[in-house]
């Protein structure tokens, strides 16, 4: 095993190298993504794990093209494509047909005006011109099922106001899987669900996984709901991945203060009057990066080099980890 977690011969289907994103905005440039890389292998989950605001929903937006007033630097390769500056009507092929995206916010996501079998023929149809009106339709049923709502054919004609927060996020699982993509990016697909139906919505995406050969992006503030789900880890902090390894690795031998933080950060059961463990301090924002590692002044471990230089990853245990007190390895300036 490599130290990343991983040592296979096959190409990753998505390789994301040195991402950068940067907000112009009235109070100057906001560095969102600083420079980060990862790989996605055929059939792997991988999940981006990380607090609110550390970059991980503009990641993969800028990879698919979908943010505006930001300018975008690095490599996202998609089997072997440019993703990022390609031409927009490409992108949105690639886009609907090969990597498709559940939204953070499923209402925002559905049209509140159209029914629910209309807006998934749609998007069959807009991939798959050939498909008829009526196959569509019979396919759209088919997919409701898949994801397990009940009466399929008559939840087709329904309005996203008329089902439940599950059933919606449901429906955007059943319309990101519409054009049998190969690549599956989910953004916190179960934070609003209350945790019988989240035990249930990963269940679903698990078996997507294993029926459809779907590798899947899970992007998630919850490290609690990636151990039985994924395969690596990358977390996220003020726009960069501190921590890289396989779910074991991190779990069992987590480097980085902050990956420590975030686990320690899990309800645990046996523990039932303490008061829940939180990292102390806010985290960092692109207005707002401190000098030298962004995490060190929340960091208990921090010593007065940590300000003088932004750690990079290097090898500690079996992950990688930007920690320069960890792993001896000198920052950028
Ligand atoms: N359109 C925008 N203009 C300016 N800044 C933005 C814009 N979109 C996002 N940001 C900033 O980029 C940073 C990363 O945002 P992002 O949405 O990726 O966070 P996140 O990790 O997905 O958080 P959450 O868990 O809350 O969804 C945040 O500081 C956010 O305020
Ligand atoms: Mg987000």
């Amino acid at each position: 095993m490599t130290v990343a977690g991983r040592q296979r011969n096959d190409e990753p289907i998505l390789h994301v190298e040195d991402l950068r994103v940067t907000f112009r905005t009235a109070a100057g440039p906001a560095p969102a993504v600083r420079g980060v890389s990862f790989d996605v292998y055929p059939g792997e989950a991988l999940a981006i794990v990380g607090e609110s605001g550390s970059g991980k929903s503009v990641t993969m937006l800028a990879i698919l093209g979908l943010l505006s007033g930001a300018s975008v630097t690095g490599s996202a390769r998609f089997r072997g494509t440019e993703l990022i500056g390609l031409e927009p009507s490409r992108l949105r092929e690639i886009r609907g047909a090969n990597v498709s995206m559940i939204f953070q916010d499923p209402m925002t996501s559905l049209n509140p005006v159209l029914s629910i079998g209309r807006q998934l023929t749609m998007v069959m149809r807009a991939h798959q011109p050939d498909l008829s009106r009526s196959g569509a339709r019979a396919r759209a049923v088919e997919l409701l099922d898949r994801v397990a709502i009940s009466q399929a054919a008559r939840r087709c004609d329904s309005y996203p106001h008329e089902l439940s927060g599950g059933m919606r996020q449901r429906v955007m699982i059943a319309m990101a899987i519409s054009n049998d993509p190969e690549v599956l990016i989910a953004d916190e697909p179960t934070t609003a669900l209350d945790v019988t139906v989240q035990a249930q919505m990963m269940e679903l995406l698990a078996d997507l996984r294993r029926d459809h050969q779907l590798a899947l992006v899970l992007i998630t503030h919850d490290l609690g709901v990636v151990a039985g789900a994924t395969d690596r880890i990358a977390v996220m902090y003020a726009g960069k991945v501190v921590e890289y390894g396989s779910v074991e690795a991190l779990f069992a031998d987590p480097g980085h203060p902050y990956t420590r933080g975030l686990l320690e950060c899990l309800p645990r059961l046996d523990i039932r009057h303490e008061v829940q463990a939180s990292i102390a301090g806010v985290p960092a924002t692109p207005m707002s990066l401190p000098p030298g590692c962004p995490f060190s002044p929340r960091c208990k471990y921090a010593q007065p080099s940590c300000s003088e230089a932004e750690p990079v990853l290097a090898p500690h245990g079996q992950t990688l980890v930007a920690c320069s007190v960890l792993t001896g390895v000198a920052g950028s300036r």
